[in-house]
């Protein structure tokens, strides 16, 4: 038996960081909920210096996941430490991960910081970190443009300081994997004590290879690969979780080792981060593209058909794709319902059931069967308990090719029902106006996007909007509805609610 790799998340800092991607308390916390269901060894929960938002998350989610290690970014500073610390502290099992770069472009024009002084900050802040818990890992940022004998002379100093992990960061995504591989077995060969730490990679996807690189870490002794859900994170992207896992898992032949994720959890989870930050996957995406599994040409699907193994080298049931089985419908019961959310990976709270189950009732009325997508997307469409300031009343909608658009929208906020009219040249614009005028402040639409989420005719329209309230950062709102213009009202009024509960 080889040896069991590592799985390091980082969608929740890394991930986090990209633009578009930032998710608010409540979703971050569900996020750390599905990671730790799919049984990531580590989940980085943030970088606590960032923000007091982000300190807040990192502190709720130590208190809320008991299975993974909770990990919190800080650069060589012992402020960026102590916040870390205090973050993750209540963690049933926490680390600290400190990070300089040794690069020489990073060193002259970043840090401004000569050779010798990189490698004190590092002894130095190690060192502190490790006052405060055992578990300490050390990443030298921009290893894969460091000079390698200098890099291990800082590997070295981190493990002497007390560092656990050392992580070797392709940060600007520059390698080709046997370059990269290379590189890994120079630094077990030169670096006095690696044998008694964990060697990780976190590679970047600039050139498309974070995946390839990855994987052929592993293969030059590698035991932690840091990756996120569907590749998120800054510039193009961090390694895939889902790509680097199923091809361990795939090719256990080949590779040789194995991790502990469930992979059944993985759609779940991928699902769950395009919901929540509203950005999409490509249909071709490997693992949870809508075409991963899809066969189109006639020789394919015949192929298939004899025989699934002819075209298929992973099933989806492998990677928790639900297969249609059970169709619902208006006659279907509550059991019914619970019981199809909780095959597709959902155990709601009671408040969450009884929304959803009257939001599937009205869904039901409209549509004839009520696939597993659409559940997804009732699902995710549940407001988060507390999050709503603003509701969907009523809207009534004029609009032509040779008219004015207007819009009449009625919210319910609070106690109240303010309603508001507007005009514009389409009718989203038109609504768009109107709840601005109910909220009386400064929102500007920053990006729009609908699709359907079913096929068919009576499909329900998914609308994502990006928001900024008073020139906020970004927030997304998403709303569903078989009706399109419904669903964007909802996603715009989503958003909102979003920003006020931040
Ligand atoms: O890409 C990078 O170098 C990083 C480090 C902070 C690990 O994200
Ligand atoms: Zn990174």
């Amino acid at each position: 038996m080889g040896r069991t790799i590592r799985i390091f998340d980082t969608t929740l800092r890394d991930g986090e960081q990209s633009p578009g991607c930032s998710m608010n308390l409540n979703e971050k916390i569900e996020v750390a909920r599905q990671l730790e269901a799919m049984k990531v060894d580590i989940i980085e929960a943030g970088f606590a210096i960032a923000s007091p938002g982000d300190a807040a998350a990192i502190a709720a989610i130590a208190d809320t996941v008991k299975e993974s290690t909770v990990c919190s970014l800080a650069r060589c500073v012992e402020q960026d430490i102590d916040a870390a610390y205090n973050a993750i502290k209540r963690a049933e099992s926490a680390r600290i991960h400190v990070f300089l770069a040794t690069s020489p472009v990073h060193m002259e024009y970043k840090l401004k910081m000569k050779p010798d002084e990189v490698i004190e900050r590092i002894a130095y802040n190690v060192a502190y970190a490790k006052k405060y818990m055992s578990d300490i890992e050390f990443s030298a940022e921009d290893s894969t443009r460091s000079d390698l004998d200098f890099l291990c002379r800082a590997f070295e100093t981190a493990i002497k300081a007390g560092a656990t992990t050392l992580n070797i960061p392709d940060t600007v995504g520059y390698m080709a994997p046997e370059e990269f591989a290379s590189r890994v077995r120079y630094i077990r060969e030169h670096t006095p004590g690696i044998e008694n730490v964990v060697l990780s990679c976190h590679c970047h996807n600039d050139l498309g290879m974070a995946v390839a690189n990855s994987l052929a870490g592993v293969e030059a002794g590698i035991d932690q690969i840091e990756c996120t859900i569907n590749g998120i994170g800054e510039r193009a992207g961090n390694a895939s979780m889902e790509e680097c896992v199923m091809a361990l898992r795939v090719r256990k032949d080949y590779y040789n080792v194995d991790c502990n994720l469930d992979t059944k959890q993985i759609y779940r989870a991928s699902r769950m981060i395009q919901t929540i930050t509203g950005v999409p996957v490509a249909p071709t995406k490997p693992i949870i593209g809508a075409n991963a599994f899809a066969h189109e040409s006639g020789i394919h699907q015949h192929g298939v058909l004899a025989n699934k193994q002819t075209y298929e080298i992973m099933t989806p049931e492998s990677v928790g794709i639900p297969q249609n089985a059970i169709v619902l419908g208006k006659h279907s019961g509550r059991h019914a319902f619970e019981d199809r959310l909780m095959t597709l990976g959902y155990h709601l709270d009671k408040e969450k059931l009884d929304k959803a189950f009257a939001k599937f009732k009205l869904l039901a009325d409209k549509k004839k069967v009520v696939k597993d997508r659409d559940l997804e997307a009732l699902v995710g469409a549940v407001p988060v308990s507390g999050g709503e300031r603003y509701t969907l009343d009523n809207f009534v909608i004029n609009s032509g090719n040779s008219i004015t658009a207007t819009a009449v929208i009625r919210v319910k906020h609070g106690d109240e029902t303010i309603e508001r009219v507007a005009a514009s040249d389409g009718p989203i614009n038109a609504a768009f106006r109107a709840i601005n005028k109910i909220v009386g402040r400064d929102i500007v639409l920053e990006d729009y996007s609908l699709k359907a989420m079913t096929e068919g005719e009576d499909a329900q329209g998914e609308a994502i909007v990006k928001i900024s309230v008073d020139g906020s950062d970004m927030v997304t709102g998403r709303g569903v509805a078989v009706d399109i213009i419904e669903a964007s009202i909802k996603a715009y009024i989503n958003g909102i609610n979003k920003f006020f509960l931040e």
